[in-house]
């Protein structure tokens, strides 16, 4: 062989033990869990969607949660947004971005939704982090 066939070969080689590995880090589904932690009380209509997935509007009471489990693709990143809206007034936010959330804490996404915006551990830390409604 070549030196050009052989670096080909070495990267497939490379690239199908990547592939493997994140096929194992993404061995099942990822379940994301919002809570209705609005304060004072109020009621919580959530309409979450994916570009190929509409989960429907449903409308939470004070500590009560909506949930949805997907199987993330290997070569495509997920994304999943929500609308939010309680006392008349509407907000986005992307609930789950491959990127920023990965596989969360052992493929359990939770999510406290509060007036300024929804809070979670962030992933790999002990971090609690409130994040801002989608500009
Ligand atoms: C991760 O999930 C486990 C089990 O549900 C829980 O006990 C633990 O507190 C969670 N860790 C974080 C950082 O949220």
């Amino acid at each position: 062989m070549n030196q050009w066939a052989n670096r080909l070969v070495w990267s497939l080689s490379v690239m199908l033990v990547l592939a493997a590995g994140t096929e194992a880090f993404w061995n099942g589904n990822v379940q994301v869990r919002i809570y209705n932690s609005l304060e004072y009380t109020k009621d919580l209509t959530i309409h979450c969607k994916s570009k190929d997935d509409d989960l429907g509007a449903r409308v939470l009471s004070s500590g009560e949660h909506f949930e949805f489990q997907f199987a993330p693709h290997m070569f495509k990143k997920t994304l999943f947004f929500c609308s939010m809206a309680w006392d008349g007034q509407s907000h986005w936010f992307d609930i789950y971005e491959e990127d920023r959330d990965g596989d969360c804490n052992s493929s359990r996404c939770t999510w406290d939704v509060k007036q300024n915006g929804p809070c979670t551990v962030a992933t790999g830390t002990l971090l609690f982090v409130c994040h801002p409604w989608n500009k």
